[in-house]
């Protein structure tokens, strides 16, 4: 895959500018979502960069990352008179950045994209390291390729409107590099005040934060071994974030993520010597900061199939990432049913 740029942004203008001037094309072309459409599109429309740009909309949130938004996309392409050489800028939260990434990478074999994401999660996450893809078939991310976008500008101007929730969002996937990486980015990040976030100062954390995921992405574009770590959490979380939606009840991606890091944590304390101490620390910021799912026994054996159904697993057995402490990765570790619905208990029972 080829490098991308990662640029952080204190004037989105200017960044745009730059992104769009090393990358050469015959036509450009912008995708935003209804929201991103009328609340971020305004803040780039002006800049002179973007007086030839022709806008795409697709509706808002994951319902519509499908193959008929992707088809719908490739359509207005063709319809707008895109040819290889053209270049697209996808301005949204991780459905947009997926979704665009993902058309861009096959439209004719493959046009070049930017990603400006516009919410935390998109911005610690889904815009960097070159996953993209759409829903299908009720499973998530299922279709897809690897393809970095040539430029990802990063702006946390965007999060000045971001509610509280889609901050915490995001969040728990710093709080994951920072687990993943080192004390000190541990510490800074156990220290931040959520209640009312300095955003300059969160700006050079998202820097951090981001370079953490470029370092391992780097090693492992493809997810064989070390990309692995960036699933801590996910293993326990996307079984959160399915039961909740079964329930009718859905959770941001972030809280159902802070969920699994507590079940892993503890399972990390048990079985690959993660520290006590920090563990209990980690899990009181979480809980303090995220609350806690209302989940009972009841809820175990379905927690338990879908984990046993989490895409990482090979051969039916469940696949976790641990860790020995902070910054010690340890990738596919398993765990019994009896550990798991122990750390399910811990989970449940208040943690600390
Ligand atoms: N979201 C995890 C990864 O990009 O590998």
């Amino acid at each position: 895959m080829t490098k991308q740029e990662i640029i952080i942004s204190d004037n989105i203008g200017r960044s745009l500018a730059a992104a769009v001037g090393i990358c050469p094309h015959d036509r450009l072309f912008v995708l935003a979502d209804e929201t991103t459409e009328r609340l971020c599109l305004p803040l780039i429309a002006g800049q002179d960069c973007m007086r030839e740009a022709q806008k795409i909309v697709v509706g808002a949130t994951d319902v519509n990352k499908t193959l008929d938004t992707v088809a719908h996309i490739w359509t207005e392409l063709g319809r707008l008179g895109a040819t290889r050489h053209s270049l697209m800028i996808n301005l949204g939260g991780g459905m947009v950045t997926d979704l665009g990434g993902f058309a861009a990478s096959t439209f004719k074999r493959g046009i070049s994209y930017i990603n400006i994401p516009t919410t935390l999660l998109s911005m610690v996450d889904a815009s960097v390291g070159g996953k993209t893809g759409i829903n299908f078939n009720g499973l998530k991310n299922e279709i897809g390729v690897f393809n970095n976008a040539r430029s990802v500008i990063l702006d946390t101007g965007f999060l000045k409107t971001m509610d509280s929730e889609n901050i915490l969002s995001g969040y728990a996937e710093m709080l994951k590099h920072g687990l993943i990486s080192d004390e000190r980015m541990w510490a800074e990040l156990m220290s931040f005040d959520l209640d009312t976030p300095d955003l300059d100062r969160l700006r050079t954390m998202v820097a951090d934060s981001v370079k953490v995921k470029e370092r391992i992405v780097e090693q492992d574009p493809t997810e064989r071994g070390l990309r692995k770590a960036l699933n801590f959490g996910h293993t326990a979380g996307h079984a959160f974030e399915s039961i909740a939606m079964r329930c009718g009840t859905p959770i941001l991606h972030g809280y159902a993520v802070a969920a699994g890091m507590i079940c892993e944590l503890y399972l990390s304390a048990l079985k690959t010597g993660f520290p006590t101490n920090r563990m209990r620390q980690t899990v009181a910021f979480i809980a303090e900061n995220y609350g806690r799912m209302p989940i009972t026994c009841d809820d175990y054996p379905e927690l338990f199939e879908l984990m046993t159904h989490d895409k990482k697993n090979v051969a039916g057995t469940i696949n976790f990432t641990l860790l020995g402490g902070i910054g010690d990765i340890r990738i596919d570790q398993t765990a019994t049913k009896e550990e798991i619905y122990e750390a399910l208990d811990f989970y449940r029972e208040g943690c600390i």
